[in-house]
């Protein structure tokens, strides 16, 4: 632990003076010790520091100067309370929203940190929660309350690679028999500007991470979740841009449960981003000697919302995703619920199955429905033993006659759920969330279960793994139909802690089914995304995007949730066409939507004819070709349909630029033509040009261009809609996509 202010050099961090640098690759962020000149200096013997932010951006490294760093002026030399910190607490003096609220033993709140010193480690800081892995570098800093006895540990890890710094906190309580923490964000990132454009990604079921701008010159903008799950409404992934300095930041939090993303522009001042746990609701009790570990909050600054986008895509799949899938190709599924629902039957599942694996389909999962005392959605959660009456010849034979087709096999569970009607509920009614005096409040006839109680996790570690073992599944589709409104543990869990331990009880269930099982792929899906965050992602590489799959829909969910996670991690399908939507669709163009991802078909493929059939077939194949440049190309926006609703098209482009995909959609008929331009390609490579063959369309495309004529002048493909299809005006989605590869 060092207080000294002498100059060292250390790969990615280092410090002169009294400045720490943190250098990633592109991006720096400095942080000034200070001496702290308050007024009660005076009674005070020996000297005090604290620690600010000084800067956050582009890189310095060509700037730095031990002596005189440029950086961002503060207005107010030594001025605590207007300072840039990043770790206010509530009683320090600052005049903004704090990160650190805690209700001390001897009835005040107040808490005073200050700078003790800092070091730097190796790798990470390594927890057992979903986390970042495989830091460069760390550094650590110490601020303590000498007279509460408060300590915090800032631990600030660089990913050097994407350009990423995530930032958690520890808090331990050193000297008072019991201390309660209301509020601890994981990331206090202050900016210096006083505008700011915040973009956030909110909707509901079927409308998932819908992009929304607004602009902020004064006040406080709050993005959060309090129903139990990250949720539809409002994801932990927020874009904040410096309209002074045009720069952009971006945050998000490696946690499933309620968040907080706090945005506060001071018109005198500077603007600061609190990022962490929402303080809804939150008390958490610490006693001597005990810590608390907040959730890592993420956080990058790039010039561009499309720098923004390749850096976030790239963290993820490289420090978030669990390694067994780092860059794997995801399977092509079938899966069975919009074709079956609660119809089960291993007959006609079997012949589906035989359909499924004549057109190329990989995986084979049964949804909803397989297990006992699940005749709809009114019975059977937490009964995660296979129905006999739907499987006479038990499970394990039939995932073997799946699997003796050629095809993988996976199943659906809701393990954080419990059906009032089941045996498991009339056995142990205090596994569920039920508060004493109440009714509990049922969703879907269903009650969530308790996730906090160590004896559930047991249980369902046991059954899960049973069947895993039995059926020896490939996959798991994990949902989490449900909010939280009864919170309750009878095991005496603290309300103020409960929303916490609930999803802590979900990760090591996670946890332990992955150690145990490393190669089951598990999607998670929450009526359909109502959980896309970095928590769930750590343990299940990809996560089901919506129960919408009508492309008009899928197009605005794709692009709004493209921004920030990568494609292989977004779960998508072909279903049926949607008529009640009003936006009908072609095959094809369902298949164009939907394929940009982890992908598959959802749809009871029996009822189609020999030529769907033939197309799903050739639509396959050149998925299969293509997989991983789809999945994991380089993602570029061309259309934003958030900014011209007209139309969405978007580029994928391999690490070597040497093959790409253009995918363009019109999302409204009789919109005006225009000319579909490349993006991220070689300007100097000529490119092959290739339109993926499609039943409804036949487009002559010039057979080469260079890279700057494909990005610059673009191709025009003329009119997108289907000249055979007279009743154009019920149809809705015109699209197509172009293949090229360097020559
Ligand atoms: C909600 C999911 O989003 C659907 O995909 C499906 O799995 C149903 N639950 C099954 O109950």
């Amino acid at each position: 632990m060092s207080l000294c202010f002498t100059h060292i050099y250390i790969t990615m961090i280092n410090f002169d003076k009294n400045f720490i640098y943190l250098h990633t690759k592109n991006t720096s962020l400095v942080f000034e010790i200070k001496k702290y000149l308050y007024e009660d200096e005076k009674y005070i013997k020996e000297d005090r520091y604290f620690i600010t932010q000084r800067y956050y951006g582009p890189s310095l490294k060509e700037e730095l100067s031990p002596k005189e760093p440029l950086l961002r002026p503060n207005g107010s030399s030594n001025d605590y309370c207007n300072d840039y910190l990043i770790s206010s607490s509530f009683g320090n003096g600052n005049n903004s929203e704090v990160s650190l609220l805690v209700f001390n033993e001897n009835n005040s709140a107040v808490t005073r940190l200050f700078y003790k010193g800092f070091d730097i480690i190796k790798g990470g800081k390594d927890v057992k929660v979903p986390h970042a892995r495989n830091a460069s570098e760390t550094l650590h800093i110490v601020e303590k309350d000498d007279v509460s006895g408060i300590e915090v540990h800032l631990y600030y890890s660089l990913f050097e690679d994407s350009d990423v710094i995530v930032c958690k906190k520890e808090i331990v309580n050193t000297k008072q028999n019991v201390c309660f923490f209301r509020k601890a964000s994981s990331l206090e990132c202050p900016i210096n500007c006083k505008n700011v454009l915040i973009t956030t990604f909110d909707g509901a079921w079927t409308k998932e991470r819908t992009r929304h701008t607004l602009n902020l010159s004064s006040g406080v903008f709050v993005n959060q979740s309090f129903l139990g799950s990250s949720s539809h409404k409002h994801n932990p992934y927020i874009e904040v841009v410096d309209n002074e300095n045009k720069l952009h930041y971006a945050f998000n939090l490696v946690y499933s449960g309620n968040h907080k993303e706090t945005v506060e522009v001071n018109p005198t001042e500077h603007s600061s981003v609190l990022v962490g746990i929402n303080d809804f609701g939150f008390e958490y009790a610490l006693n001597k000697g005990e810590s608390f570990m907040t959730p890592e909050a993420v956080m990058v600054v790039a010039k561009s919302t499309d720098e923004i986008t390749f850096k976030m895509h790239n963290f993820i799949n490289n420090h978030i995703i669990n390694p067994s899938y780092r860059y794997k190709d995801r399977p092509i599924l079938f899966n069975s619920w919009e074709g079956s629902t609660f119809k089960i039957e291993e007959k006609s599942l079997l012949e589906m199955a035989d359909v499924a694996k004549q057109v190329g389909i990989e995986l084979f999962v049964v949804d909803d429905g397989w297990f006992s005392n699940r005749p709809n959605d009114q019975s059977g959660l937490g009964d995660w033993t296979a129905d006999n009456n739907k499987f006479p010849s038990g499970i394990k034979k039939f995932a073997e006659k799946i699997r003796e087709k050629g095809l993988k096999f996976g199943l659906w569970f809701e393990p954080e759920s419990i059906s009032i009607n089941s045996d498991l509920f009339r056995k142990h009614p205090e596994f569920a969330q039920l508060v004493p005096g109440y009714n509990p409040f049922a969703r879907r006839h269903q009650i969530v279960i308790d996730m906090a109680n160590k004896k559930v996790i047991d249980y369902l570690f046991e059954m899960i793994s049973k069947v895993i073992e039995e059926a020896e599944l490939d996959y798991i589709k994990w949902d989490y139909n449900r909010l939280i409104t009864d919170a309750y543990s009878n095991t005496g869990i603290r309300c103020g802690e409960y929303m916490h331990r609930f999803i802590m009880g979900t990760y090591e269930l996670l946890d332990r089914l992955t150690t145990k099982y490393p190669n089951l792929l598990i999607e998670s899906c929450s009526s359909g995304g109502g959980r896309y965050d970095l928590g769930i992602l750590y343990y299940t590489p990809q996560i089901w995007g919506s129960d919408n799959s009508n492309s008009f829909y899928r197009s605005f969910i794709a692009c709004g949730t493209l921004s920030a996670y990568p494609q292989s991690t977004f779960g998508a399908h072909v279903s049926r066409d949607y008529s009640v939507t009003g936006h009908r669709s072609s095959l094809e163009d369902r298949f164009n939507i939907n394929c940009l991802g982890a992908f598959g078909y959802e749809m009871d493929l029996r009822q189609d004819g020999k030529e769907d059939l033939e197309i799903i077939k050739k639509q396959i194949d050149f998925y299969k070709k293509h997989r991983h440049l789809i999945q994991f190309g380089h993602y570029y926006y061309v259309d934003n349909c958030f900014d011209d609703d007209r139309y969405y098209s978007f580029v994928v482009v391999s690490e070597n630029k040497k093959e790409a995909i253009l995918s363009v959609v019109e999302l409204s008929p009789g919109v005006p033509n225009k000319t579909w331009k490349f993006k991220g390609l070689n300007p100097t490579a000529i490119y092959e040009i290739e339109m993926r063959p499609q039943a409804n369309a036949d487009i002559k495309l010039l057979p080469k261009l260079s890279g700057s004529e494909l990005m610059d002048t673009g191709l025009d493909l003329g009119s997108l809609y289907d000249e055979k299809d007279n009743n154009v005006f019920q149809k809705g989605i015109y699209s197509r996509m172009i293949f090229v590869k360097e020559v």
